[in-house]
């Protein structure tokens, strides 16, 4: 079989370090890798193949739409658009609202950013983010972006970005030990911007509403509180729920926890939104901004914006998350991931903090001293113990993600409950392996 190793060029990685296994095959919570073993998948590769792989009734949705019609140009209608619109505006409770389809997140976040200032009147209007957060690799994105490992290739200013600290609970940028203070620190560092630069020049606040690829998981206050500070300034609020969504944190949307106290204005989707079996973003906006837009021209859209095949995937994606009860599930399973994860930490000193489990999304980081809080590299590093962690769980036929300090935890929301009992358990094991002098 051809290796990729000398002819493509990979993503998120150094090309001379590039190791990945190659995949040929899925199903449920497994991949099937070309020699033959059998890989359990805790992090749904890129967190987006929440429904497993391989789901038969997506692959049998998107034969069908294949054999029926492959491709309209997104100017005209698709009968799957249609109807995953309809759906999706129902899920969301955005009644009169209407969907935009995109190819990705990112180009979700972009279109996001551009129906927002087009429907406040702000053209130019400002966008306020936070750091350590993550919005996409395009360039806007990466201004749009906290990140770290991207801000030396793009300057935020040009595109209009204003950057806020984070509710990190963890190492708060407040100097608060409490979450609920330093969630309602982080709510008044965005206030506080807005007014300085006058609401009048502030199109919209992006941020994602609960967990976050970065690794922030934010306390409870943060998301409502956001949600009022915006509306009491008129100011749109966007939740990036491209990774949180679809029960990633236990709901259909994050921001759905806090009820109609947590509703942004607009949000973007991709990845569970076909549950990765096909490209698919969107942007799901409230009937104000969408009455808005609706005697303006709209100058955006790429040409495969919302492709029929794609569509086909995202409505039997809806269907199995509703008749396979898998939000619920993930509520349940993330519930018991997180009071096992908070076992485990109770038994290696190494980790710091165990965050998120509203879904099955969780988050453990690492630290070289628990009292001082420590990093056990400085971010966005990984410590090389981790990286040997990562490679010795995928020799016992498990993949684990980590980004720097952090393991995220992200299985699809259809593993079943013995499997990820016994990644932990490997885990546990692997901890006091490769971290005994803390454990
Ligand atoms: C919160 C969030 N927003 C946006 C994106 C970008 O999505 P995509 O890679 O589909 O462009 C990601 C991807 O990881 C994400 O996690």
């Amino acid at each position: 079989m051809a290796n990729e190793r000398d002819s493509v060029l990979h993503s998120w990685c150094m090309q001379s370090t590039w190791q990945a296994p190659t995949v040929v095959g899925g199903s449920g919570a497994y991949l099937e890798l070309e020699d033959g073993r059998r890989i359990l998948d805790m992090s749904s590769l890129a967190e987006c193949s929440n429904l497993g792989h391989q789901h038969p009734a997506v692959v049998e949705a998107i034969r069908r739409q294949a054999q029926q019609l492959c491709f309209v140009t997104s100017a005209w209608g698709a009968q799957p658009r249609a109807e995953l619109a309809e759906t999706l505006l129902e899920k969301a409770g955005f009644d009169g609202g209407r969907v935009f389809f995109t190819l990705a997140g990112a180009d979700a976040n972009e279109n996001a950013v551009k129906f927002a200032r087009q429907a406040s009147g702000k053209p130019r209007g400002h966008i306020v983010t936070r750091d350590r957060s993550y919005h996409g690799a395009s360039y806007a994105c990466m201004a749009l972006s906290g990140d770290a490992r991207t801000r030396s290739q793009v300057d935020p200013e040009p595109f209009g970005v204003l950057h806020v600290p984070p509710p990190d609970t963890y190492r708060c940028p407040f100097g608060s030990e409490d979450a609920q203070a330093c969630g309602e620190h982080a709510v008044a560092a965005v206030a506080e911007t807005i007014d300085q630069h006058g609401a009048a020049t502030i199109a919209a606040v992006l941020m994602e509403p609960n967990a976050g690829t970065n690794g922030i998981v934010a306390p409870d206050n943060y998301w409502p509180g956001l949600r009022e500070a915006t509306r009491a300034r008129d100011v749109y609020l966007i939740a990036d729920e491209v990774m949180s969504g679809f029960g990633r944190c236990g709901e259909w949307f994050a921001w759905q926890r806090h009820g109609a106290a947590g509703k942004p204005d607009l949000m973007t989707l991709a990845k569970g939104l076909t549950g990765a079996h096909l490209p698919l973003g969107a942007v799901v906006m409230s009937a104000q901004i969408a009455a808005r837009l609706q005697h303006q021209m709209l100058y955006t859209g790429l040409t495969y914006c919302g492709h029929p095949l794609s569509c086909a995937a995202g409505l039997a994606a809806l269907r199995a998350y509703q008749d396979e009860g898998l939000i619920a599930r993930s509520r349940i399973l993330g519930g018991w991931m997180r009071a096992e994860l908070h076992s485990l930490q109770s038994r290696h000193a190494v980790i710091g903090d165990v965050r998120g489990g509203h879904g099955l999304f969780a988050v453990v980081e690492l630290v070289a001293d628990r009292v001082t809080r420590e990093p056990l590299a400085p971010w966005p590093r990984t410590p090389p113990a981790l990286n040997a962690l990562v490679d010795a769980a995928m020799a016992e036929g498990v993949s684990f993600a980590c980004r720097g300090n952090l393991l995220l935890l992200a299985p699809p929301l259809v593993i079943e409950s013995h499997a990820l009992a016994d990644a932990l358990t490997l885990l546990d094991r692997l901890l006091a392996r490769f971290f005994p002098a803390v454990a």
